[in-house]
């Protein structure tokens, strides 16, 4: 009777330790799906996935799960989840996805969206318009807009999160576009001084080059391992080229360029020894066969 009673509560021990063991993907849909999206592809709130996580790992990123970011959407979890469970639903978002997710044109048109606003007909503030200086606030997810004269502030608008690469003019000045990393591109009008509308070219992505004829954007992704080659004009898919070598091999893109005496976007990939070279008119001439 003695033995049978010790190897019950045996089992009950092992039992309860097992479902002690805290589960990082229940975790994750129950208390940050909302706002980070179950695919983990990013909401409200930025991706949580290894490529654009980058350097944020280990206690780091613990440490923003416990704490949040302050005058952000993002809590604090430090009175809700245990140590343990927030390592591990840090290990959770530091996992590699199963499958490569898809992002075509279809899912690319889906998140495009235009506002409505007065469109100016002229510059809405004194200051030359060609002469703008765009200070990029990362840390709050918001660009200035200054005189480049004077600093003087003639506007602050909200971007994407985490905004990379380097803002980039339309060849008159008038427009400017901004991408992040999550592969958002947002365009923004100056003489309004308003937005125009974003659309999410990649899921994780470089930079943006502008066409010299200012009538396309090329945007680097590293996921998918795709070019989107978007209008200008109002931010629809005119593309998307999947970028692998010639066995097939694909690679992630570090940077687009233009080259505006060659009316060319220059490619440098990271995961095969090739440069790209895409023809930005309808007649490629020697280069290649074009847009
Ligand atoms: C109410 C919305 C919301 C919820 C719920 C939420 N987050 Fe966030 N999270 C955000 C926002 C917004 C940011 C971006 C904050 C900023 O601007 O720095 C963020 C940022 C983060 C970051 C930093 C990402 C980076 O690249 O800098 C991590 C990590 C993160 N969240 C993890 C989690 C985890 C894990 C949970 C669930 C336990 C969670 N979040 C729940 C909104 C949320």
């Amino acid at each position: 009777m003695a033995r049978r009673g010790i190897l019950a509560v045996t089992l009950a021990i092992a039992a309860g330790a097992a479902q002690a063991a805290p589960d990082g993907a229940t975790i994750f849909v129950d208390l940050c799906a909302s706002c980070h999206a179950e695919t983990r592809l990013g909401g409200t709130g930025p991706a949580l996935i290894p490529e654009s996580l980058g350097r944020l790992t280990g206690e780091k990123l613990e440490a923003v799960i416990a704490e949040g970011r302050a005058m952000t959407q993002m809590p604090a979890f430090k009175a809700t989840l245990s140590a343990e469970e927030i390592a591990a639903v840090a290990a959770y978002v530091a996992t590699p996805l199963s499958a490569p997710p898809i992002w075509g044109q279809a899912e690319i048109e889906a998140t495009r969206a235009l506002n409505s606003y007065e469109v100016a007909q002229a510059p809405v503030f004194d200051a030359d318009p060609m002469n703008i200086t765009l200070v990029v606030e990362t840390g709050d997810s918001h660009i200035s807009v200054l005189n480049g004269d004077t600093f003087a502030v003639l506007d602050r608008f909200d971007t994407p999160f985490a905004v990379h690469g380097g803002p980039k003019f339309s060849p008159d000045g008038r427009f400017v576009f901004v991408m992040s990393r999550d592969g958002w591109v947002q365009k923004y009008d100056i003489w309004s001084l308003a937005e125009v509308g974003r659309v999410r070219a990649g899921l994780n992505s470089r930079n943006i080059a502008i066409s010299a004829d200012g009538k396309w954007l090329a945007v680097a992704n590293y996921l998918p391992t795709t070019l989107t080659i978007l209008s200008a004009a109002d931010l629809s898919v005119a593309k998307v080229i999947e970028v692998a070598d010639r066995r097939g091999t694909p690679s992630r893109v570090s940077a687009v360029y233009q080259a505006p005496q060659r009316e060319t976007f220059v490619l440098a990939l990271k995961d095969v020894p090739e440069i790209w070279e895409i023809a930005t008119d309808e007649d490629g001439g020697p280069y290649s066969e074009g847009l």
